[in-house]
């Protein structure tokens, strides 16, 4: 039986792969684990501990407290912030993975899960169908750490075989946590506030295509990364991963046929120039072919389960306060 610790477990992804790998797993065999305690559906729905991603120690102490033989390291800063703070997202998407990298070098771990992102192309990279492999020049410090990053678990499995399996993750959308700081996070304030306001006004213009994906599938890749057999999984740097690309615009319409009043207004800021340095759309082929992904949601199922979720979840905290 696999014991599986989650780094960074109270974030947007962490906190929906925490509850999918408790029902996996077993909640005896999954340890969440983040630097605060604010998320308490995370924190109270099994084991739990305070940890800080560039603690070696900490992280090394919690392993084997538990006897963990897989991390998935979830923590990072995202695109946004890390403009705002280069030194600091260099400093713990960095180092948060060197230390598992190198806990697995030392045998303690067997196994790690380590997301990448659309952010490690840049604007000199293919932007239609952007290819597995092709030019890559990030031009933000959070895309740079990610193709670093890359080329270390690459390293780490070339040189030291640290079974490392990593997702080059498009913006998620969501509806149990909010995103913290990226740029593709007007897809989920987007349905909030058609919910609550009837308007948003948009940090992207309106015709910025990006890759996107339900929260669902991102989970359904990330477990079915992480059990495939080692043979599989042929790139070890990261995968490619795709379902659907929209602009601003589209999604718009697509909340306009549940909230036909919603309006959309455009207010562009430095999250622009982010976003038009990435790909409009993935090509993942070689994810399909080599461990069988598959996306299930479009844009428009994605949008009918988001408003159909949030207004459930806004009208039940209504009623409580
Ligand atoms: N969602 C991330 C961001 O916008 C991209 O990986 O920063």
């Amino acid at each position: 039986m696999s014991k599986v610790l989650i780094i960074g477990a109270a974030g947007q992804i962490g906190s929906e792969l925490t509850q999918k790998l408790r029902e996996i797993h077993g909640n005896d065999n999954v340890v969440a684990s983040d630097i605060n305690r604010s998320n308490t559906q995370v924190v109270n729905s099994g084991l739990f501990e305070t940890l800080d991603a560039k603690d070696f120690d900490a992280v090394k102490r919690c392993i084997e407290k538990y006897n963990i033989d897989t991390v998935y390291l979830m923590a990072a800063m995202l695109s946004a912030t890390g403009e705002k703070h280069p030194m600091m997202a260099w400093d713990l998407n960095m180092n948060s993975l060197f230390h598992v990298l190198n806990l697995a070098k030392e045998g303690l771990i067997k196994k790690i899960f380590w997301p990448s992102s659309i952010a490690v192309f840049g604007p000199t990279t293919p932007s239609v169908e952007t290819p597995q492999h092709t030019i890559m020049e990030p031009t933000t410090v959070y895309g740079i750490t990610k193709q670093v990053g890359e080329r270390w678990c690459e390293y780490f499995h070339k040189q030291y075989g640290v079974d490392v399996r990593s997702l080059r993750y498009p913006g998620i959308i969501s509806w149990k946590t909010m995103p913290g700081g990226g740029t593709t996070d007007y897809a989920v304030e987007i349905y909030h506030k058609a919910i609550t306001h009837k308007n948003y006004e948009c940090f992207l213009s309106e015709n910025t295509e990006l890759p996107m994906m339900f929260m669902d599938d991102a989970i359904k890749a990330t477990t079915s990364i992480m059990q495939a057999p080692s043979e599989a999984i042929k790139i070890r740097s990261s995968y490619n991963l795709a379902a659907i690309s929209f602009t601003p615009e589209h999604i718009a319409t697509s909340i306009k046929k549940h909230i036909p009043d919603f309006e959309i207004s455009y207010n562009p800021d430095f999250r622009q120039n982010i976003a038009d340095s990435w790909p409009k759309s993935i090509d993942d082929s070689s994810a399909r072919s080599d461990w069988n992904w598959k996306h299930d949601y479009n844009l428009e199922q994605l949008t009918k389960e988001m408003i159909f979720q949030l207004e459930k979840k806004y009208s039940s905290s209504e009623k409580v306060s």
